[in-house]
């Protein structure tokens, strides 16, 4: 399979409108190169507007995440086509960021430099136990140019994130679950499933309210805490415009599984 005859990104449908985005270049251990950054934006835009999408789960196929961006391809870049490529992570990285719905890190191998800012792009990380995660971009004369600056410290505390920057070093996936990078591991066959059982868990609640939650938590965060509580009451208030919130306490005192429409 050469990388024109195969399809950069793959979409793979499941039930409930849970859809797998897999970065598809095992050749390079999906080392992200423009057209893989494009068809990452590409899927996600895609995919953004779907009414029936309830979780996207972010993977990699083959041994690796994602090992980060191309290094052979930024050797031969300029200032400007340096610019022009970080502008271009960004923009595939906030196309999964701004997905309507939750979106989850399975993080089968190799996630580095731009592999693991890819999946701080996403809501919920899980790993592999086998999985290596890291930000080894200074030992190459880089930093962290896909957002791992910035989305690192938010998630995990600025002193560890620094730690990890200047380093450079590689992590082990407990190492990743004691410093709250990721959320659980799993052995390297149980993953998928075990992701998968979290996403449909996601996937059979109130749809209209899972976006609802992901949308105040993601713009309460730059607001202050009681521009924050006012967003929460607005957004708290409108659901009741919608019959979700009737059908889910109906549907609960009744004894009975709710029954959501999309
Ligand atoms: C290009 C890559 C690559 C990468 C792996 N490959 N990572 N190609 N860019 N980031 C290619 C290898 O060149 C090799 O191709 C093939 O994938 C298999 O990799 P090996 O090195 O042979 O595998 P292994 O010995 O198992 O080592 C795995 C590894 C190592 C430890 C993950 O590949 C590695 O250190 N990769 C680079 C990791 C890294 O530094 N990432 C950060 C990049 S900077 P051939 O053709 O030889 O078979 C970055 C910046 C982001 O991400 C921000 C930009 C703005």
């Amino acid at each position: 399979m050469t990388e024109e005859t195969h399809e950069l990104v793959e979409l793979i449908e499941h039930e409930q409108g849970i859809v797998t985005l897999r970065i598809n270049r095992p050749e390079a251990l999906n080392a992200l190169n423009a057209n893989v950054l494009e068809a990452i934006h590409d899927k996600a835009a895609e995919i953004a507007t779907r009414k029936d999408l309830s979780v996207v789960i972010v993977t990699g196929s083959g041994r690796a995440f994602v090992a980060g961006a191309d290094i052979k391809a930024m050797l031969e870049m300029t200032s400007d086509e340096a610019e022009q490529f970080a502008q271009l992570g960004h923009r595939a990285m906030n196309a999964i960021a701004a997905l309507p719905v939750p979106v989850i890190a399975a993080i089968n191998g190799f996630a580095l430099g731009g592999g693991l800012e890819l999946a701080l792009s996403c809501d919920l990380l899980y790993a592999s136990t086998k999985a290596r995660v890291g930000l080894p971009e200074v030992g190459l004369g880089l930093i962290p140019g896909f957002g791992g600056t910035q989305r690192l410290g938010r998630l995990i505390g600025y002193h560890a994130a620094r730690e990890l920057v200047f380093t450079g070093g590689m992590i082990k996936a407990d190492e990743a679950l004691r410093l709250g990078l990721v959320l659980k591991t799993f052995e390297p066959e149980a993953l998928e499933e075990g992701v998968m059982t979290i996403a449909k868990q996601i996937a059979a609640r109130g749809p209209g309210a899972v976006r609802c939650a992901k949308r105040v938590m993601e713009q309460g965060r730059p607001l202050n805490i009681s521009q924050a509580l006012e967003l929460e009451t607005r957004s708290f208030q409108e659901l009741f415009d919608s019959e979700e919130p009737f059908e889910g306490m109906r549907a609960h005192l009744d004894k009975r599984a709710p029954e959501f429409r999309k």
